[in-house]
């Protein structure tokens, strides 16, 4: 059995059916064109009869796409595989997958059928597409749930009547991945003629063993699993290809089964697809999450700092994710900060770091984690400290009704001065009362407030541009309050005034 697994990548199909995902054919070539170059062997690009928005997505990716292999999914009805037929016509390698339900579910309750008559569309419909194309591919829906010895004689049908590939769809999500990996080593042990087709894997994840269920498919003979990215698709989603994947490349001296996928691509494909189907990851999915590398313990960042295997089992940079994002918290260590700054490009004396630190702690105890933007702020604000004019003291009061008043000390030299200002903002009084101390003709010609990252806890940043003798300074300030902010950034402006004589 060869040790090659080909990847069917179905988030063009399956993952589109899900509410709310559904993208533009311009939006579908783009992740097309994507899954190409992540090196995916088959792209199911839609279900031509669904809609005519469908067929003409399947017809221009097949324009667009050169080399997977193109695939369009039918029912077992001669009119969906004419339409099927005629979307893939410019495919350099078109698909037809038909099919139609199996289990008793389906036979009795959605088809009003029997299993003898279900044999015969089968075999029937995998005839009829084979007229057009060579390459074949029968599902036996809820495979999953249908007894595996009718199953096998389902599956002995259609590849007598040509299937090149046969699909053992757990469309209910139901099975365990020991039963799943049994109903595939039943089929490899029962079938006539299996040999002649690759056994497909098709696991939906409504009790969270899509993945479980795929890779038990894999160790017992299929060589196709059928994946989305981010494991998008009805209900709870299908396997997601970046776990497949990953676990086949993470554990290779185990299992000794390749695909053919450029794993590196993986990071940036992920965040493609939840971008245009506006579908957040959540945060903790494996591979892809935005926690998934991130290791937000001090006893964990440190081991990872050591030695990265201390923690990791894969490294971030084969799934294309640059650099292990530790997450920095309040737990973070000194090391940790250490760290992300020197990624950062900033390197600091030990006296700089620890202040930077000590800042980084206060922060931390108001923010939950803090990202690369709030640590180069941090940096900033340690270089501030080194100013002539500093900010020593503020208080503000203000609300609604309330003429809003600020005091403010500052230390010029290492003398301390204050003032009071009633203003018509609470800023306005900040900048009033500073004003006031330090007696420079500066007026302010542009005000920028903008939020870094997000959440109410977030931090402010301010840019400030003032006149002072017709020439522009500029400050910044960021801070958890954009009040004092707002007084840095004027500070720091002021502070690049030439010194009074
Ligand atoms: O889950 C399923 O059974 C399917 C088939 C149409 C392949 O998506
Ligand atoms: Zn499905």
């Amino acid at each position: 059995m060869s040790d090659r697994l080909f990847i069917f990548d179905t988030t063009l199909r399956d993952g589109e059916q899900v509410p709310g995902c559904q993208l533009n054919t311009v939006e579908k070539i783009e992740v097309a064109k994507a899954l190409q170059e992540l090196g995916v062997d088959v792209i199911e690009a839609g279900f031509p009869i669904s809609s005519p928005g469908d067929f003409e997505s399947v017809v221009e990716i097949s324009k667009a796409v050169s080399w997977p292999t193109i695939c369009a999914l039918t029912r077992a009805v001669q009119k969906d595989i004419d339409v099927a037929a005629e979307s893939l016509k410019y495919a350099k390698k078109g698909r037809i997958h038909t099919g139609i339900g199996t289990s008793f579910w389906h036979i009795h309750h959605k088809l009003n059928s029997n299993p003898e008559a279900i044999i015969e569309r089968a075999i029937e419909a995998v005839k009829y597409a084979k007229k057009y194309v060579e390459d074949v591919e029968f599902y036996a829906e809820d495979a999953g749930r249908t007894e595996n010895e009718y199953l096998a004689r389902v599956i002995e049908a259609v590849i007598k009547a040509g299937a090149t590939v046969v699909n053992i769809p757990d469309t209910t999500g139901y099975t365990m991945p020991h039963e799943y990996g049994e109903k595939i080593k039943y089929l490899v042990d029962n079938v006539k003629g299996i040999h002649k087709a690759t056994i497909s894997t098709h696991c939906h994840n409504d009790l969270g063993m899509a993945t479980a269920n795929t890779i038990a498919g894999v160790i017992n003979g299929a060589r196709q699993a059928e994946v989305t990215i981010n494991g998008i698709g009805e209900r709870a989603g299908n396997t997601s290809l970046e776990e497949v994947v990953m676990i086949l490349k993470s554990r290779y001296a185990v299992l000794g089964i390749d695909t053919g996928i450029n794993t590196k691509n993986i990071y940036r494909t992920s965040r493609l697809v939840s971008t245009l189907m506006n579908m957040p990851v959540q945060p903790n999915k494996a591979v892809v999450g935005r926690n998934a590398f991130a290791h937000s313990s001090g006893i964990h960042q440190d081991g990872v700092l050591k030695n990265r295997e201390n923690y990791e089992i894969m490294d971030p940079n084969d799934v294309g994710i640059n650099e292990s994002a530790i997450l920095l918290t309040a737990r973070s260590g000194r090391a940790a900060l250490k760290h992300r700054l020197e990624l950062l490009g900033f390197e600091l004396t030990k006296e700089k770091l620890d202040q930077v630190y000590e800042e980084f702690l206060k922060l931390a105890d108001k923010k939950k984690d803090i990202r690369d933007d709030d640590v180069a702020l941090l940096v900033g604000d340690a270089t501030r400290q080194e100013r002539r004019i500093k900010l020593d003291y503020l208080q503000v009061v203000t609300g609604k009704s309330l003429k809003p008043m600020a005091s403010v000390r500052l230390d010029i030299a290492g003398e301390k001065f204050d003032a009071t200002s009633a203003g018509n903002g609470p800023v306005d009084a900040a900048i009033k009362a500073v004003k006031q101390i330090i007696h420079r003709q500066v007026t302010i010609e542009e005000f920028l407030v903008q939020a870094i990252t997000r959440g109410s806890d977030d931090i402010g940043k301010v840019h400030m541009q003032i006149d002072y003798n017709s020439t522009i300074y500029h400050g910044f300030g960021a801070n958890t309050d954009i009040i004092t902010a707002s007084v840095e950034a004027f500070l720091d402006a002021v502070n690049k005034l030439p010194v009074a004589e």
